[in-house]
């Protein structure tokens, strides 16, 4: 999920898996100079994500556990915020999620500051509308562990409250993987794991989804991958993209240089309304705004299949080589609208100042996220 207004970016998104461990092994990272002041490195660690689907794949999400004796919750790993956050016992509305008793914890810490959190983009694929996806939070500290990498004292944000739009929700919270480290991550990176991690999100009939914390599983992809810069210093995940091509053609809207992020919490993308309206005028004039959902568009579901709607959107790896990320026609449409379930609605939704990417693109790209080089790699992933 993409956190609003100075906040940080961040979204929701996973695949049903049960994947046994694999062997990891690692290319491309660089030797720790601290490991001569006496630190053991950490082994990388894959978990298994499962998908959240309904009618399209929506977000992929995995356990952690929080707590002494250990509380098992399930978590979006989201690239587009930084915190760490999930539902307690301390709310009410919560009732549909697992949710962290910290009363059963004895490491656990309580902070009392109160602070509510608002996103700019949700859990599915409807626009967000006003504060319509909303937290309140209440600071602590605890043990955080995931894979078998346990870290104590970890800064995390009990639920207090919610909006009723996190309900059908099947995880209980959002663990934020920004590009700096900090929290869960930034300390399992102090006690040795190196600075990476990366996601193999597939599509729900595909499954095995995983996430491997500091390291690469070279099974997952094909080829090698390609590294691009990120082009920000903060904790987004962006990277600069000379143009957009659909179905092989551009104009001098989508050849305008702009910056993209990277979110692995958010299943749509996200464009300004004029590039969103111009990729749909290459697609079909059919694709229609829906007022009925500002930032929505759709067509009648029946003429999705005939409609080629490939979407190329071209970066320039660490070596200044052009490389296209490909979406396929097959991710056109999410499904069909709740209201008017005839029309189905399209993989983009207008949002005016914010180009972001998530799952419908990583659904087909192993991806690296390299906070010690600051680089997202690419490899087209093995399905
Ligand atoms: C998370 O843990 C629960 C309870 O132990 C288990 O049923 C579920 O399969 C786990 N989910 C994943 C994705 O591993
Ligand atoms: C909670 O937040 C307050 C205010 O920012 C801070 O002073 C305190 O250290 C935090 N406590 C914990 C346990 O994280
Ligand atoms: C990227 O895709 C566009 C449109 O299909 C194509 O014109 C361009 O040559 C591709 N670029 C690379 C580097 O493959
Ligand atoms: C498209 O819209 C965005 C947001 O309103 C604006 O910042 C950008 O300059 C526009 N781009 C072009 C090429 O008109």
């Amino acid at each position: 999920m993409l956190q609003s207004l100075g906040a940080t970016l961040g979204i929701l998104s996973l695949a049903y898996a049960h994947a046994a461990p694999h062997t990891i092994r690692l290319q491309a990272v660089a030797p720790r100079n601290d490991l001569s002041l006496g630190k053991r490195a950490l082994d990388p660690t894959t978990i298994p994500l499962a998908d959240h689907f309904l009618g399209t794949d929506l977000q992929w999400f995995g356990n952690i556990t929080v707590g002494t004796p250990p509380q098992t919750l399930p978590m979006v790993f989201d690239t587009g915020s930084s915190t760490l956050e999930f539902a307690s016992t301390l709310c009410e509305a919560c009732s549909h999620q697992v949710q962290f008793d910290p009363t059963k914890s004895s490491t656990f810490v309580d902070g009392g500051a109160i602070r509510t959190i608002t996103f700019a983009t949700g859990g599915g694929v409807d626009p967000v509308i006003g504060d319509n996806y909303q937290l309140t939070l209440r600071n602590g500290t605890d043990t955080v562990s995931i894979g078998g990498l346990s870290a104590p004292d970890v800064s995390l944000f009990l639920v207090i409250d919610q909006t009723p739009k996190f309900d059908p929700n099947p995880y209980s919270g959002i663990q934020g993987l920004g590009a700096r480290a900090q929290g869960l991550f930034g300390s399992l990176v102090d006690q040795g794991l190196p600075a990476l991690f990366s996601m193999y999100f597939t599509p729900k009939e595909v499954g095995n989804a995983e996430m491997t914390l500091g390291g690469i599983d070279d099974t997952k992809f094909i080829g090698s991958p390609i590294f691009a810069p990120t082009s920000s210093s903060g904790s987004a995940w962006v990277l600069d993209s000379p143009s957009l091509s659909v179905n092989g053609k551009t104009n001098p809207l989508l050849s305008t240089p702009r910056n993209i992020i990277f979110d692995s919490g958010t299943s749509n993308i996200l464009f300004s309304t004029n590039t969103t309206e111009a990729i749909y005028a290459l697609i079909s004039p059919d694709i229609k705004p829906n007022p009925k959902e500002p930032g929505a568009y759709g067509i009648a579901c029946d003429m999705i299949p005939s409609l080629p709607a490939v979407i190329d959107m071209a970066f320039t790896s660490q070596d200044g080589m052009l490389f296209n990320l490909t979406i396929p026609s097959s991710e056109l449409s999410v499904g069909p609208f709740a209201d008017d379930p005839s029309i189905c609605q399209t993989l983009i939704n207008a949002f005016d100042g914010l180009d972001l990417v998530g799952g419908s693109l990583m659904k087909h790209w192993y991806t690296i996220w390299d906070l010690e080089n600051r680089r997202i790699g690419f490899a087209p992933a093995k399905l």
